[in-house]
């Protein structure tokens, strides 16, 4: 039985991150699923982070992005590469800090709540097998901090998961 203990509303970003990653590593101890590692990150993060309102996974399948586990409101199914923050974090193979969506030429507005997003390519053996995508109704909620940390999650995520 494992047990995600969400963090105090005034505890501070840095051990929230920490606590992230240490709460992820538990999590997949053990399980190589792809679709239940996936839906089980998002949970987490959702649960863990606060001033989120969506966070979940996009994967690649036949050329575009296509939905895959999250937590959230329902969310737009396919996404064309180079389209969007999540598609252009695939284009340019990079992680996407955006303080205000409404400033990013092309934002795909999934949930008209959504202020500012971070994307994290899913990568593997310099494959891009999707995303990790983050939205909150907050301006400028995600720092450079965070979005290493995210990194890091995804390689736990990456390194603990049986992917194609
Ligand atoms: N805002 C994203 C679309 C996905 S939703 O945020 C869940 C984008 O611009 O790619």
């Amino acid at each position: 039985m494992f047990a995600v203990s969400s963090p105090a509303a005034s505890a501070d970003p840095a051990s929230v991150r920490e606590e992230l990653l240490a709460q992820a590593r538990g999590l997949l101890h053990g399980e190589r699923d792809a679709g239940a590692n996936a839906a089980n990150i998002a949970a987490l993060i959702f649960h863990t982070l606060p001033d989120l309102n969506w966070a979940g996974f996009y994967w690649m399948k036949g050329g575009e992005l296509v939905l895959g586990s999250f937590q959230g409101k329902p969310a737009c199914v396919r996404i064309a590469v180079g389209k969007g923050v999540c598609g252009t974090a695939v284009e340019r193979r990079a992680t996407m800090l955006v303080p205000d969506v409404h400033a990013f030429p092309g934002h795909i507005a999934c949930d008209s709540a959504s202020n500012s997003e971070v994307v994290v390519p899913v990568m593997k053996e310099g494959r891009v097998l999707g995303v990790l995508d983050l939205d909150s109704p907050k301006l400028a909620r995600f720092t450079e901090a965070d979005a290493r940390a995210l990194e890091a999650l995804v390689r736990i995520f990456v390194e603990s998961t049986d992917l194609a």
